[in-house]
């Protein structure tokens, strides 16, 4: 595995190779390494690895939550499933089969999942895509072109959001307008707050050298998101609760991979979720069925260039070694 493509102006993110024939312990060591590239609300990376031998833990690192605009925790939870996926991906591109405990201990909900090795299977070639994927991806907040993603391509996007549990909905051109316009009713409500306001500073337009949060160097990320150009989506699913909102963080992973492996660009929305009212809008507009996780931009990349990779903390802060002893795992379908 090389760095962040070359074409990306630049932006620390922690370097790893994929072992040759890796036994078990290395693979989960290096998942974890691997999950650290995956996307997380404002950069926050809300999450610490604890490796062991025959396992690897997830968990939520609260010190990172952003408690204005994400009071319950959903942003949070996402993230750090999007990083389970990650770590999941990189498994199978190993040639491991995953099995996965989500919330193994009642008594600990900070924990959010157990991640184990089942068994040696093929590395298939999608595998290497995604794997591939991992690295490549970034959030692009630039414009759309103008050419519209073809709908068997779309048709993989949501294939991907199933097969993780949840449920990818592509708005029409009227729904779209009622969302943009709940979205502007969320920002103003939210940018009327001094306490969102200044959530918002700290976490954005940071110096070029920081490790967490999103440098000036990045393109900023509130405002015009809402280019005339690309698909707009509402990534949603049953349940909202911790258990369906890492679920959605898997999904919203294996859609953004799909997506990279595919040359799309995507940009999360997150406004419009982060208050009651406006996944009131998403939920009606969803007819009711479901509960809305976050809103996607989808389309064709303008370009190559002119993206800024955004920098991750050291590895050695976000993952550390496991000393408790390992329980019985469930497998994941090969
Ligand atoms: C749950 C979630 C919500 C996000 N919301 C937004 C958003 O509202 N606007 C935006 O521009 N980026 C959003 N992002 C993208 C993050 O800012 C981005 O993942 C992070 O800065 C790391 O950059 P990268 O994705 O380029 O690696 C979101 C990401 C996640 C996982």
């Amino acid at each position: 595995m090389t760095g962040p493509d070359t074409e990306h102006t630049n932006g620390h993110r922690p370097a790893f190779g994929l072992p040759h024939e890796p036994d078990p312990a290395s693979a989960l060591s290096t998942a974890a390494l691997v999950a650290l590239h995956a996307p997380s609300v404002h950069n926050t990376q809300p999450w610490h690895w604890r490796v062991g031998t025959d396992r690897v833990d997830l968990y939520a690192d609260e010190r990172w939550r952003l408690r204005v605009a994400d009071p319950d925790g959903r942003l949070l939870v996402l993230s750090c499933g999007a990083a389970l996926h990650h770590a999941r991906v990189a498994l199978r591109a190993m040639g491991f089969l995953p099995s996965v405990r989500r919330f193994p201990d009642r008594t600990r909900p900070d924990l959010l999942a157990s991640l184990a090795v089942d068994k040696p299977i093929p590395v298939t070639a999608q595998a290497l895509d995604l794997m591939r994927a991992t690295t490549a991806r970034h959030t692009d907040r630039r414009g759309i072109a103008d050419s519209p993603v073809p709908e068997r391509t779309l048709a993989v996007l949501r294939e991907a959001a199933g097969s993780e549990g949840a449920w990818l909905h592509l708005l029409n051109d009227d729904q779209v307008r009622t969302v943009v316009a709940a979205a502007a009713r969320a920002e103003a409500v939210e940018m009327g707050d001094a306490a969102f306001r200044r959530e918002l500073d700290s976490w954005t337009n940071r110096p070029a050298d920081v490790t967490v949060g999103i440098p000036a160097t990045v393109h900023p990320p509130r405002g015009d998101e809402y280019s005339r150009t690309g698909h707009y989506a509402v990534l949603y699913g049953s349940g909202d609760r911790p258990t369906a909102w890492l679920r959605a963080g898997e999904a919203l992973s294996a859609v953004w991979l799909t997506a990279t492996a595919h040359g799309l660009a995507i940009r999360p929305i997150s406004a419009v979720i982060e208050i009651p009212a406006g996944r009131a809008v998403l939920h009606k507009v969803l007819s009711g069925v479901g509960s809305p996780y976050l809103m996607l931009r989808i389309g064709v990349p303008v370009g190559t260039n002119g993206v800024s990779m955004t920098p991750r903390r050291p590895a050695e802060e976000s993952v550390g070694l496991l000393t408790e002893p390992a329980d019985e795992a469930a497998s994941e379908a090969p």
